[in-house]
């Protein structure tokens, strides 16, 4: 019998330790590279338990072709690399790790809220470059954040988190989401709003909601030409929440000022144009890539599998 856990790609050495002092038997994909789907269901071959990343697609298929799997751990808040309906057709427990990258994703997209509207990584490269001759008065002046209007959609723990840290900065919050959230209100004064008004009054318009079929595009050609031509898109959820063709297309045009993105339709490929065009600032998907958070994140995957209904292990 092979070891009961798979662990699809190497996690950090926090969640390793737990499964060593559990003494709970388990292999890592021995490949150092993401695995396809056959390739998975290979070493899935009776064993229970999958603890994977989200850049592992558990479709239907390896749900389908793997008959011993009883639970998986997804090391990531976003669970849409599962195919949560053909888990739950056959039983099969899916756990994430949300909560505890709250706080590092929320300081991530502030990094990103910043860096688009004050430049920083162009005026980084034009400093590195050699090009600062002097002061100059127009020198790479960007966009006031204080006292803006920041537009939250999705007002999940992220996206409190994100308007929680508006505060400091005076901003005034609007919020869209499908139900009234009484947390962002209270402590952040935040005001809910349909998702054309938030578009349209925004200076700042950031991402949080799942990606769903509901989600999928949420962003597209209508709706970013309802926002600001001073505005910033800031996108730290999912790629494909965003149609990043017209996202190109509306920076080129200067429809918006500026977009921060941490996440891509098609990841890792980037839109062609995307990455040439200067008032954008890209991030390699490290929302929660703060060594504490990734660790926490492994020892959360951990210790799910330990708990998944009493029956693991
Ligand atoms: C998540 O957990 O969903 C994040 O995208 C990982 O960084």
């Amino acid at each position: 019998m092979p070891p009961p856990v798979f662990v699809s790609q190497p996690i950090p050495e926090r969640g390793l330790e737990l499964l060593r002092r559990e003494r709970i038997a388990f292999e890592i994909n021995p490949a150092g590279r993401i695995l396809s789907g056959d390739e998975l269901i290979a070493h899935l071959a009776g064993r229970e338990w999958l603890l994977c990343l989200l850049t592992d697609r558990i479709d239907a298929t390896v749900i389908r072709r793997c008959p011993s799997l009883k639970g998986i751990a997804n090391c990531a808040a976003g669970y849409d690399n599962i195919d949560l309906a053909a888990a739950t057709a056959r039983g099969i427990l899916v756990t994430n790790t949300p909560g505890v990258l709250t706080e590092t994703t929320a300081d991530l997209t502030w990094a990103l809220i910043l860096g688009v509207a004050r430049r920083i990584p162009e005026a980084d490269r034009y400093t590195r470059a050699g090009r600062f001759t002097g002061w100059g008065i127009g020198l790479m002046a960007g966009h006031d954040v204080h006292g803006k209007t920041l537009g939250i959609v999705g007002a999940g723990r992220i996206g409190v988190a994100v308007a929680r840290r508006a505060v400091g900065f005076g901003m005034r919050i609007l919020y869209h989401s499908p139900v009234a959230c009484a947390e962002i209100e209270r402590c952040c004064g935040a005001r809910r709003a349909d998702l054309k008004s938030l578009l349209r009054e925004s200076e700042i318009v950031s991402l949080h909601v799942p990606l769903t079929p509901a989600t999928r595009h949420l962003i597209g050609k209508r709706e970013l030409g309802l926002m600001r031509p001073d505005a910033c898109l800031i996108n730290t959820s999912r790629g494909p929440v965003v149609d990043e063709v017209a996202l190109v297309r509306a920076l080129r045009e200067g429809r918006i000022a500026g977009a921060g993105l941490d996440v891509y339709e098609r990841e890792p490929e980037l839109a062609p144009g995307l990455a040439g065009l200067e008032n954008v600032v890209l991030l390699p998907h490290i929302g929660s890539a703060s060594i504490e958070t990734r660790s926490r994140m492994a020892e959360v995957s951990v210790l799910s599998l330990l708990k998944m209904d009493g029956q693991c292990l």
